[in-house]
């Protein structure tokens, strides 16, 4: 094996443990032990309790709720690690927070996404190993190397197993066009479109269904079910274009924020399939809620990037 960058060793923060335990059992190593506090102010303390000198390090922490306070850790656990002389650190953001920030939609506006590339790689991050990124030029925001997995080979593999019968893969929204095709592409279904806008009073409305949705089973797919407007809106319009009620949605990124929850726990619903990128606390399950794990795929891509094997084989 490759070791140029020295022994590989995984640790993580306190945003989703879960997940990256079951990552270094997938693996085959211990999880690297590193103490995480607080001071009384709230202000953060890292400190790596095995050495770190000269070691593949791979962090692993979603930028998920709460948001600043996970990245801020993260930043923090990266700057620790290079000030122990880490011989490469990559962080592996599963979720990556701020994501939707990528362009300036009005005057006077941050680009959020931008500013986050920046304190990750100020922070001494050598590497990006991240899933579904809101938009693909956030890759562009680095200037070092982005590994970007896809969740949609989990989804494809998972939907082609309920060998469903007469649906049709539906983009509840114009942002969701690529992945729906593709989806299409793999499990050899129609396509249908849904383009919706902003009001004036900043909720969504369906402007529009492009494509053959009576009688036919939907499966949704997006990156984020944030608040679950989105996917909804799309449920109602398909609803009344006579679609099944046996509605699939697909999402890789279960942030389910505010009403979300209580918007898609409704009978047309057959299943919500998300990843674990982000850590579902109980009160946000749902009986239609599938979680998908994504750890072997990331360990995986973990032990590619230390051995300096193709990633890109993950894609399919
Ligand atoms: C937007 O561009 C994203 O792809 C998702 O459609 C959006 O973040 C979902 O948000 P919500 O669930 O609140 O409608």
């Amino acid at each position: 094996m490759v070791d140029s960058y020295g022994e590989l060793k995984v640790f993580f923060g306190s945003a989703h443990p879960e997940l990256g335990e079951e990552i270094v059992q997938h693996l085959g190593i211990p999880p690297g032990k590193v103490t995480l506090e607080r001071f009384a102010d709230g202000e953060i303390y890292v400190r790596y309790l095995e050495n770190a000198r000269g070691v593949d390090a791979f962090l692993i922490q979603p930028t998920c709720h709460p948001v600043n306070e996970n990245l801020m850790e993260l930043l923090i656990m990266i700057d620790a690690l290079r000030r122990a002389s880490a011989g490469r650190i990559t962080a592996v953001i599963p979720y990556f927070g701020y994501a939707r920030k990528d362009k300036k939609d009005a005057p006077r506006e941050p680009i959020t996404g931008r500013l986050v590339s920046d304190l990750l790689v100020c922070a001494g991050a050598q590497r990006i190993l991240t899933i579904d990124l809101h938009a693909e030029q956030i890759e562009g925001f680095f200037n070092i190397p982005v590994d970007h997995l896809r969740a949609l080979p989990l989804f494809s593999r998972y939907l082609s197993e309920k060998a469903l019968d007469q649906a049709v893969v539906v983009a509840p929204d114009d942002g969701a066009v690529k992945r729906a095709k593709e989806l299409a592409d793999r499990l050899n279904l129609p396509l249908a479109l849904i383009f919706q806008r902003r009001t004036s009073s900043g909720s969504k409305e369906p402007v529009q269904v492009v494509g053959e949705v009576e009688g036919r089973i939907p499966i949704l797919i997006e990156d984020i079910i944030s608040t679950a407007e989105t996917v909804t809106i799309a449920v109602d319009v398909l609803m009344e274009r006579h679609a099944r009620p046996e509605v699939y949605i697909c999402a890789t990124h279960p942030v389910l924020a505010g009403p979300a929850v209580e918007r898609l726990n409704r009978e047309e619903i057959r299943e919500v399939i998300v990843t674990n990128t982000i850590p579902i606390p109980p009160h946000k399950r749902f009986p239609q809620l599938v979680v998908l794990s994504a750890a072997p795929l990331l360990a995986d891509a973990i032990q590619r990037i230390h051995e300096h094997r193709s990633v890109s084989a993950l894609f399919t």
